[in-house]
Formats: C-alpha cells, sequence, structure tokens
C-alpha cells in the first residue's frame, strides 16, 4: 500500500521505518528539503528495544509526490495539524483515508473542519519512541496501537489498515469508541508530559519521587473528572493506577514533551493540560494542578533563552 507519513518526528519515523520494512510503499512528507533529502539517502535508521535495523523509504517536500496514497498518517506536532492538513487536501483521493495518531485532545476537529470526517481515522499509540537525529529514532517502549473511525464502524478498510500495522510489527486493534480511547490517551499525557517537561526527568523517574506522584495523581484526578461529566468511558477503571504503569511500561522514554522542551521547540501543552483546562471550565470543574502546569510549561517554553546553565 501506498502510505504517506506527514511529519519525520519519532513517532512519524518509528511507524515509517517499521511499515517500509514490511514491504510497504512508504513515502515521508517533510517541509525541510534538506531534512528530506537526508532521509531518502539514508533511510531511517531505528535501535532500541526491537533491535536494530534500517529502512528505505521515499521522502518528499513536495505533496503531490504522495498524491496516490491510500493512508496518510498524521504525525505532527498538533500545533501544526491545520496547516498541513490545508496541504494536502487537494491531494486526497477518493479511496484516501487520513489517520491522525497525534497526542491532545482537537485534531480531530481541525482535520474535521477541513477533510470529510468519512475520510478521518483517529488513532492511539503507546509506543514510545525518542528522536536521535534526522531518520535515526529510538523505540523505547512498546504497547497497543488502537484505530477507529468516527462513525464507529468497524469497516473493512480499517480492518485492513490494522492488519497492516500488524504485519508490521505493532499490536493493533480496531475500536468503535475512538472518543474514549483519544480521552484515555489524553489522561495519560496529562499526567506525565508535562511533568516531564518541568522536571526534566524520563517517565519511568516519574514514579519513583513522591511530590511529583502527588502532582500527577492530582493532574489526573481533575482530568477523570472532566472526562466522567462528558460522559467518556475510559479504557480502564483506575486512571491513576494507568499512568503509574505506562510510566513503568516507557521508564526509559523521554516523553515527547520533554524531547520538545529539550530541543528547544514548541510543545503541545496547550492540546493536553490545555484542553483539560479549557473543557472544564464549561462544566463549571476546578483545575488547579492543570493550570499550574500549563503555567509552568509554557513559562519554559518562552524562557528557552533565559534559563540559567550550570
Ligand atoms: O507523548 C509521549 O511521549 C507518549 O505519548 C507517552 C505515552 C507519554 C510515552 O512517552
Amino acid at each position: 500500500m501506498k502510505i504517506a507519513i506527514v511529519g519525520p518526528g519519532a513517532m512519524g519515523s518509528l511507524f515509517g521505518a517499521f511499515l517500509a520494512r514490511s514491504g510497504e510503499d512508504v513515502w515521508m512528507l517533510d517541509h525541510r528539503e534538506d531534512r528530506a533529502t537526508h532521509i531518502e539517502k539514508s533511510g531511517i535508521k531505528v535501535e532500541g528495544i526491537s533491535g536494530n535495523f534500517r529502512a528505505s523509504v521515499k521522502a518528499t517536500t513536495d505533496p503531490k509526490k504522495i498524491s496516490g496514497a491510500e493512508l496518510i498518517i498524521v504525525c505532527v506536532k498538533s500545533y501544526d495539524t491545520e496547516a498541513v492538513v490545508k496541504r494536502i487536501k487537494s491531494l486526497l483521493g477518493d479511496e484516501a483515508l487520513i489517520l491522525t495518531l497525534q497526542n491532545g485532545l482537537g485534531n480531530i476537529q481541525i482535520i474535521e473542519d477541513v477533510v470529510d470526517s468519512a475520510k478521518i481515522i483517529a488513532g492511539v499509540t503507546s509506543h514510545g519512541a525518542t528522536l536521535l537525529g534526522w531518520g535515526h529514532v529510538k523505540h523505547a517502549g512498546k504497547g497497543e496501537t488502537v484505530i477507529g473511525r468516527l462513525d464507529g464502524a468497524l469497516t473493512g478498510r480499517l480492518r485492513t489498515i490494522a492488519s497492516i500495522f500488524k504485519k508490521a510489527g505493532f499490536d493493533t486493534r480496531s475500536s468503535r469508541d475512538i472518543r474514549g480511547l483519544i480521552w484515555s490517551k489524553l489522561i495519560i499525557n496529562v499526567g506525565i508530559n508535562g511533568l516531564t517537561a518541568v522536571t526534566r526527568l524520563n517517565n519511568g523517574r516519574l514514579v519513583e519521587y513522591e511530590g511529583v506522584r502527588e502532582v500527577m495523581r492530582a493532574a489526573v484526578s481533575e482530568a477523570v473528572k472532566v472526562a466522567r461529566r462528558k460522559r467518556i468511558k475510559l479504557a480502564y477503571d483506575d486512571p491513576i493506577q494507568k499512568v503509574e504503569s505506562v510510566c513503568r511500561a516507557t521508564s526509559g522514554n523521554i516523553s515527547s514533551m520533554l524531547q520538545d522542551v529539550l530541543n528547544r521547540r514548541k510543545t503541545e501543552i496547550d492540546f493536553i493540560n490545555g484542553a483539560i483546562v479549557r473543557q472544564a471550565k464549561g462544566l463549571g470543574i476546578a483545575t488547579p494542578t492543570n493550570e499550574t502546569l500549563l503555567d509552568l510549561v509554557k513559562t519554559v517554553e518562552e524562557s528557552y533563552d533565559k534559563y540559567i546553565k550550570t
């Protein structure tokens, strides 16, 4: 299958390499010419828990080259979703499906504003990946990938995509309740990402210090209150235990938000803890811990050139 992956970050590179290795025709769409040239020439190198390998992929900055792709996987940061989807919209053929595997709340709505909802698949993945350089990724944690259509239908095409992912080595299933899954993943990110960005600890270390664990529990409890009020069905019974177990399962991973901070990039805090704060406002639920995390991470990202180095 011709598959285009938009955004050669950690998750995009991981999916690109695994899918290419299993024989799919993978195209990485990048906005940087020098990086696309490098990836096209050297392929994607993977190391970590699934062993070391290199996979050849095609890479381009020209959206026209991805026309004819049956699946387009959006792996850019949430704040770039709108621009990317507008850029590729006219190239989506009748058969093309667009899959968001991004963190945070709001990506589906942004894509739906541009593309017919029947063409959209949303998904969550629990894999941990760290970008070590252009086209070089460390697979740091394994987990399930779940995909679903917005209308909940378990169609043949959804199953085909799940089986392509499985063949590539990703444990994948289809679900009827994608909203519940997005929220279930959101709550994991609420408990992990902002805290790693502020403490500069990897995921596993977050459960080793009682102070940060307390803050994690408070942030997760606020998010769960919002989810319950919105009658979202979470994919697990004990959210705090779940977040802690993800920390352990991805213990060696540097969360995507800490990777952003270490690379002095804008973070997805607005789509994670910020999304909880916004959703809670309309419901009259207090979210002081998420507000604090939002303020702290915003300060971190606005002051990259000011912090005191040791
Ligand atoms: O954003 C991330 O890094 C990941 O979603 C997760 C699950 C927190 C693992 O690092």
